[in-house]
């Protein structure tokens, strides 16, 4: 693939220089969904799939971005000294949003580059492809120019630019995920603190399988925001009679003694998702620790229904596939994933099972639905890197 890549990058740009090549994966959160802005805790994974960027650093201001993924855009120019965000910019939003947050905090970017870059990740599938050019973009800027820096450092940076520049309040999950990524283990990340442990994933004699929705997110940033400042509000309620910081903080008992104090039953649900979800993370981490796949599975499936009712984020589209999913035969578990509204559900399921899996449940969706959904059997990969 980088060879390949290379050479479309030469054929583009000419050749000669210091051409170098960084891959950054893109995520799957198994369970801890819309709790990493409420300070509690998530489980995600890196793909294999992922964004490659080939780069090249210029003697000038000039910026040159070219993906193949939209190849009939063209190259799309502009200047260091010009970053700032248009929707009709699209996708090189993400790697200027970077460079523009490398400034703001204080990191000097003073040379301009051209950039070739390609993604596997499907384009819309809530598997985070937009945090993975922000990584691939920061782990470049940090090579190119020496820059002394954590993988931690690099994911709040990708964060910062999503809320600041994109204007979408995320959480830090999908930044951290595909900075810090590592083959064949999830991560068990604390969001208070940026804690973290590695869980490896004994997956033998299981897949893991992503179905994509096809449905257009819309108005999912929005939504999400909403959700984000629905879940701020109810904070600070309970904030006049509790001494927390966060809604990670909340154990399940401490929120049914005083759920009252919020003044609006749908926040109330909000947060029972909240601080319910962060519980079954940490009880679905332990579950895999003793090797319970089972009681993992059951706790996915929870999480979906608490997302659906309480959270209210999933709609037909992730509530037929998951639904199709629970009556299959073989399979463990099965959820939304990501932030909703749209974009995929995760499943792990018998190997035996996949295809029998795929069809049936493709057969389902293209009934209710209308339209075709897109499966994905993925394997776990480590973080963002050079290569
Ligand atoms: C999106 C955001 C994350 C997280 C999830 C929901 O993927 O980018 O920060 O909030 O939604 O869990």
């Amino acid at each position: 693939m980088k060879e390949k890549l290379i050479q479309k990058f030469k054929e583009l740009y000419g050749d000669g220089g210091d051409i170098r090549a960084y891959f950054a994966p893109g995520r799957v959160n198994l369970i801890g969904e819309h709790t990493d802005y409420n300070g509690g805790h998530v489980f995600p994974c890196a793909l294999t799939i992922g964004t490659y960027v080939i780069a090249r650093k210029r003697e000038d201001k000039k910026l040159r971005l070219f993906s193949l993924n939209f190849s009939h855009l063209g190259i799309s120019e502009s200047s260091l000294e010009e970053l700032y965000f248009h929707k009709k910019f699209g996708w090189t939003n993400y790697p200027k949003g970077v460079m523009w947050t490398f400034h703001q905090k204080g990191y000097r970017v003073d040379e301009g580059f051209d950039i070739l870059l390609y993604g596997s990740i499907p384009n819309g599938s809530g598997l985070s492809s937009s945090a993975s050019v922000e990584v691939a973009t920061a782990v470049m800027l940090k090579d190119f120019f020496g820059f002394d820096m954590s993988m931690t450092d690099i994911a709040l940076f990708c964060q910062y630019s999503e809320n600041k520049f994109n204007g979408v309040n995320c959480g830090i999950m999908d930044q951290f995920s595909i900075a810090m990524g590592k083959k064949d283990n999830a991560i068990f990340l604390d969001t208070s603190n940026l804690n973290y442990q590695y869980a490896p994933l004994d997956m033998k004699g299981y897949r893991i399988v992503i179905c994509s929705s096809n449905k257009k997110r819309g108005l999912g940033d929005s939504k999400y925001n909403e959700r984000r400042s629905e879940c701020d509000r109810s904070l600070a309620e309970l904030q006049t009679v509790l001494d927390i910081s966060s809604l990670g903080e909340l154990t399940t008992e401490a929120f049914e003694e005083t759920k009252e104090i919020i003044s609006d039953p749908v926040r109330v649900r909000r947060v029972r998702h909240a601080v319910t979800e962060n519980q079954r993370t940490m009880q679905a981490v332990q579950a895999l620790k003793k090797g319970n796949l089972k009681e993992f599975g059951q706790l996915m499936n929870q999480s979906h229904i608490s997302l659906r009712d309480d959270y209210e984020v999933t709609g037909p589209e992730l509530d037929t596939l998951v639904e199709a999913a629970w009556a299959q035969k073989g399979v463990i578990g099965s959820r939304m994933t990501g932030a909703g509204f749209g974009g995929c559900t995760v499943s792990i399921l018998e190997e035996d099972c996949v295809d029998a899996f795929i069809r049936e449940v493709g057969r389902i969706y293209q009934e209710k639905i209308g339209y075709a959904a897109d499966f994905y059997v993925v394997d776990i990969g480590d973080g963002a890197r050079k290569i």
